[in-house]
């Protein structure tokens, strides 16, 4: 029988769903070394806690997450909360020697995020970040053609982000809070994008060259505040950069909340020397291959599906052929690789923890910064 692993999770909203339907799916579909028994849960709403915990079959739920950490049934915490608690609730739990999940971006701030790693560095607990997206079958088949050489040298990098759910009737959620969020679409999106980037080409952006951020929709409606009371939105609505990798690819960047008519169109294209590959996650069971060393006469886009047991990445676990998985899988198998890690053996493809994602967030600042003083921004400048 496999071992067991004792999870706690903080936050019970989207990302709480989206866990908790990956730790009950774990041990059903994929046979790994440990396996997650659904401990506590914990968030703020004391009311719906119950409900939810009897819902998803969380053994426990409490709204003192700090409680977690003294409980040494425990063995891992996840942090599915807003940005701006990661830093607090991540550290307290490596500091009582837990292994801690995070959700991405790592934190809202670069300063938080470095106390993250520094924390990671010197627990005996081992971290993870959800960048979910590199266990769609897809991108970790990215990841293992462009390690095997199949795009040989990169030239291109074009990535976007595009979502159309910030327009102005959308309320002032903690998302267009900088105090909560840190930014806006750019920690929200870009996240996800400049870590496909990095994980699929295994390298590391040197810099960024210029950048613009732009907040269209500056006051939203107060969330239960009295009728027709608006707040500040002080985030970005999007971000867009140009940078170089350092191998020499280049790169550009975009992420938004207000691409009228894309609802969540995370797409990224890489051309190489001998091959390209392009995603785009509204079809996520598919990857794109151009092979540039293919006869004239017959090259082009190769659509493949990314359904074939013993050939795709988790394909294994899940469906026959083209029987497609969807936007919870990625999670699933998140979750598969990190039962497998702390079983000691391999995940599939690389899985990020505080240390990688904070290369990600260095990224974020970056950019960021060439926004603002509007000039090109050193990797190196920013620790
Ligand atoms: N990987 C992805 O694709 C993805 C998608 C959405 C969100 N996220 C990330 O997940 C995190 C949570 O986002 P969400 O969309 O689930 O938010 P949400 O607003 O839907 O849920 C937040 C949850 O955190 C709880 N919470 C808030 N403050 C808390 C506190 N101080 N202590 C304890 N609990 C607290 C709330 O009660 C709620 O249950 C964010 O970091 C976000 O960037 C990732």
């Amino acid at each position: 029988m496999a071992k067991e692993c004792n999870v706690a999770l903080i936050g019970q909203q989207f990302m709480g769903r989206a866990h908790s339907n990956a730790y009950l799916k774990v041990p059903r579909f994929f046979d790994v070394p440990i396996e997650p028994v659904m401990h506590t849960i914990a968030a703020r709403d004391g009311k719906s806690l119950e409900p939810f915990a009897t819902r998803w079959g969380w053994r426990h739920w409490t709204t003192r997450w700090r409680d977690l950490a003294a409980d040494d049934a425990i063995d891992l915490v996840d942090v599915s909360t807003p940005n701006d608690v990661h830093a607090e609730q991540a550290i307290a739990m490596l500091e009582a020697g837990k292994h801690v999940a995070c959700e991405k971006p790592l934190a809202g701030t670069l300063d938080d995020a470095r106390a993250m790693k520094a924390a990671a560095a010197k627990a005996k607990g081992k971290t993870f970040v959800w960048f979910n997206y590199r266990r769609c079958p897809a991108v970790a088949l990215a990841h293992q053609l462009a390690r095997e050489g199949r795009l040989g040298r990169v030239y291109h990098v074009r990535a976007n982000y595009l979502q159309s759910w910030g327009g102005p009737d959308t309320p002032l959620l903690w998302r267009f809070e900088k105090k909560r969020a840190g930014s806006g679409a750019h920690g929200d999106l870009n996240a996800h994008i400049i870590d496909m980037a990095r994980f699929i080409l295994g390298d590391e952006i040197t810099e960024v060259t210029g950048a613009i951020a732009e907040t269209f929709i500056k006051k939203r409606a107060k969330l239960g505040g009295k009728r027709g009371a608006m707040g500040r939105s002080d985030v970005d609505d999007c971000v867009l950069f140009l940078a170089r990798f350092r191998k020499g690819a280049v790169a550009s960047f975009e992420a938004t909340r207000l691409a009228t008519g894309n609802q969540n169109a995370n797409f990224i294209e890489i051309n190489g020397e001998h091959g390209a590959i392009r995603f785009s996650f509204e079809d996520m069971n598919l990857l794109w291959y151009f092979d540039n060393r293919d006869d004239a006469r017959t090259a082009g886009w190769r659509r493949i599906m990314c359904t074939s047991a013993g050939n795709h990445p988790y394909a294994d676990a899940w469906w026959p052929d083209a029987h497609v998985i969807g936007y919870e899988h990625g999670f699933v198998n998140m979750a598969a690789d990190m039962m497998r890690v702390l079983g000691r053996k391999k995940p599939v493809v690389p899985l990020p923890d505080f240390a990688d994602a904070y290369e990600t967030q260095r990224v974020l600042e970056a950019a960021m910064l060439a926004a603002t003083n509007r000039a090109a921004v050193k990797l190196s400048e920013v620790k």
